[in-house]
C-alpha cells in the first residue's frame, strides 16, 4: 500500500510575507493529514516557509535547483544553498521549465543526478502536450521523459524520487484528465520504472497527477489504482481550497 504524498506547487504566486503567513496556517490546520504534504515556494520565499512550518511534518521544496556545484552561475540556486535553509526537496521537470525555458530530458537529467547526489528528494515532472496526446504520441514521450530523466538513477536512489504526472494541456486550463485517462498514464509509467528499476521500486513508486486537481475532483483521482497523490497548483494557494484535498482520505 503506499501512502498519499500531496504537494503544493506555488510557481511564482506570493511575495515572502505573504507566503510566510499562509504556511503557518497552513502548518496548523494540517498538523493532522494522513498524507504526507509538501508546499514548494518560490526561492526567495523559502527561508521564511521553512521557519514557518517548523515543528511540522509539513516537507518544504524548491522549485528548480542548478546542477553544479558552486561558481560563475549568474541567477542560479545550489543544493548547497537550499540544504543550507533546510530545504531538502526539489521539484524538476515541470512541464512550464520545458516550455518556457527550453529545458530538455538530458538537461533535467543532469539535474535529478546531482540533487540524489546531494541528498536531495526529487519530484521529476513528466506529461504530454495535447498535440503529442493527439498525435498518438502519449507512450513514446513518457518513455523519453522517464527513460532519459533518470537515466543514471540506481534503484536504491529511486527511494527518494517521486514521479509526477502531468499533461500539460490539463495544468492551469481547468480540464481535469478522467480518472482512467490519468490511471492508464500512471500504470504505463510505473510500467516503465518496472523495466528500469525493477518490480520491488515500481510497487512502492509514488506517482503523483498534477493537472487542475481541485477539491471536487480529488477523491475520485485518488480512488485510482496507480495514482498516488498529487501535484496542485492553482488550488493550492489558498487554505480553504487545499485543505480538503490534503484531507481527501478519511
Ligand atoms: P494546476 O493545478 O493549476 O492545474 O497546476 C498543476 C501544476 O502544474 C502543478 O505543478
Amino acid at each position: 500500500m503506499r501512502n498519499l504524498y500531496i504537494a503544493g506547487n506555488w510557481k511564482m504566486n506570493m511575495v515572502p510575507s505573504e507566503a510566510a503567513k499562509y504556511a503557518a496556517s497552513l502548518a496548523a490546520a494540517a498538523k493532522d493529514a494522513k498524507v504526507k504534504v509538501m508546499i514548494a515556494p518560490t526561492f526567495v520565499c523559502l527561508p521564511g516557509v521553512v521557519e514557518a512550518v517548523k515543528g511540522s511534518n509539513i516537507i518544504v521544496s524548491a522549485q528548480n535547483v542548478n546542477d553544479h556545484e558552486k561558481g560563475a552561475y549568474t541567477g542560479e540556486v545550489s543544493c548547497a544553498m537550499l540544504k543550507d535553509i533546510g530545504v531538502n526537496s526539489v521539484i524538476l521537470g515541470h512541464s512550464e521549465r520545458r516550455q518556457y525555458y527550453g529545458e530538455t530530458n538530458e538537461f533535467i537529467n543532469k539535474k535529478v543526478l546531482f540533487a540524489l547526489e546531494n541528498g536531495m528528494e526529487v519530484d521529476l515532472c513528466v506529461g504530454e502536450t495535447l498535440e503529442e496526446r493527439e498525435g498518438g504520441r502519449l507512450e513514446e514521450v513518457l518513455t523519453a521523459q522517464i527513460n532519459v530523466g533518470l537515466d543514471g538513477v540506481t534503484p536504491e536512489q529511486m527511494k527518494h524520487v517521486t514521479i509526477a504526472y502531468e499533461p500539460v494541456w490539463a495544468i492551469g486550463t481547468g480540464k481535469t484528465a478522467t480518472p482512467a485517462d490519468a490511471n492508464a498514464a500512471h500504470a504505463f509509467i510505473r510500467g516503465l520504472v518496472e523495466k528500469k528499476f525493477g518490480k520491488a521500486v515500481a510497487e512502492n513508486q509514488i506517482i503523483q497527477y498534477g493537472g487542475s486537481v481541485k477539491p471536487s475532483n480529488v477523491r475520485e483521482l485518488m480512488a485510482c489504482e496507480h495514482i498516488d497523490g498529487a501535484l496542485v497548483g492553482g488550488a493550492s494557494l489558498t487554505l480553504e481550497q487545499f485543505l480538503p484535498i490534503i484531507n481527501c482520505v478519511d
